[in-house]
């Protein structure tokens, strides 16, 4: 099973990838998330990415691809996978297009008004946990107990950059699969769980 999670930033991707990657056995590719370790490291690729996730721009895609590349090639992708945020311009899909097929594109639309209350309220735990101010009240992550913090980029600033360049680069994504007719539009205004359960409906058709 090869998926794509598209959305905005704070649709749910991470959150619902989690829970599709866990249950459906597939390895879950967050190229957030490969950035966010590669800066806490102090990689080459971690302090050229954060100049650009800093400003909520994205990251070049040649960049990108090369990373997302050498992920699939590696054993685990070999029954399927889930890429959350990638791609996220038309220059990456048709990058993906060259390197493997998709079977299924899962958008999850959520009303604007309600991006930056989830963004701003996101704490975060470097093992790629992420939970929300209004749901979970403790600072240490419940998954592997390591401190919670703020993601620097979910400033309300930052946060409207980011969403003008999705707006911008990436929702054109969103023809591009339908037109290769392997799109699903999924209502992300739900709960995570009831989000969830309409995912599965869908993959579990493939
Ligand atoms: P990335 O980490 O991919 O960020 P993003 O796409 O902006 O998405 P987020 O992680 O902010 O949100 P999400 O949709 O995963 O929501 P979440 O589940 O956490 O990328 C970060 C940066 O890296 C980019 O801005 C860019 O600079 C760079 N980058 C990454 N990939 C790139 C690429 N391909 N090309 C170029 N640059 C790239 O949920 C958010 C909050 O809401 C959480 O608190 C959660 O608990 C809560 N929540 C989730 N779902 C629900 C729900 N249904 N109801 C209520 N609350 C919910």
């Amino acid at each position: 099973m090869k998926v794509i999670l598209l959305g905005a930033p704070g649709a749910g991707k991470g959150s619902q990838a989690t829970k599709i990657a866990q249950h459906y056995a597939i390895p879950h590719i967050s190229t957030g998330d490969a950035f966010r370790s590669n800066i806490a490291k102090g990689t080459e690729i971690g302090v050229y990415a954060k100049s650009f996730i800093d400003k909520g721009q994205l990251v070049p895609d040649d960049v990108v691809v090369r990373i997302v590349d050498a992920r699939l090639k590696e054993a685990d992708c070999a029954k399927g996978f889930l890429l959350d945020g990638f791609p996220r311009s038309i220059p990456q899909a048709e990058a993906l297009d060259r390197l493997t097929d998709i079977d299924a594109v899962i958008n999850i639309e959520v009303d604007f008004s309600v991006i930056t209350a989830r963004l701003t309220g996101r704490r975060t735990c470097r093992c790629g946990e992420s939970y929300h101010i209004s749901t979970y009240h403790k600072d240490t992550c419940a998954k592997c107990g390591q401190p919670l913090y703020i993601r620097d980029d979910d400033k309300e600033e930052t946060i409207k950059n980011r969403l003008e360049v999705y707006r911008k680069t990436t929702e054109p994504l969103v023809k591009y699969y339908a037109e290769k007719g392997v799109l699903y539009n999924v209502d992300g205004n739900r709960s995570i769980d009831e989000v969830f359960v309409a995912v599965k409906e869908i993959l579990d058709r493939k």
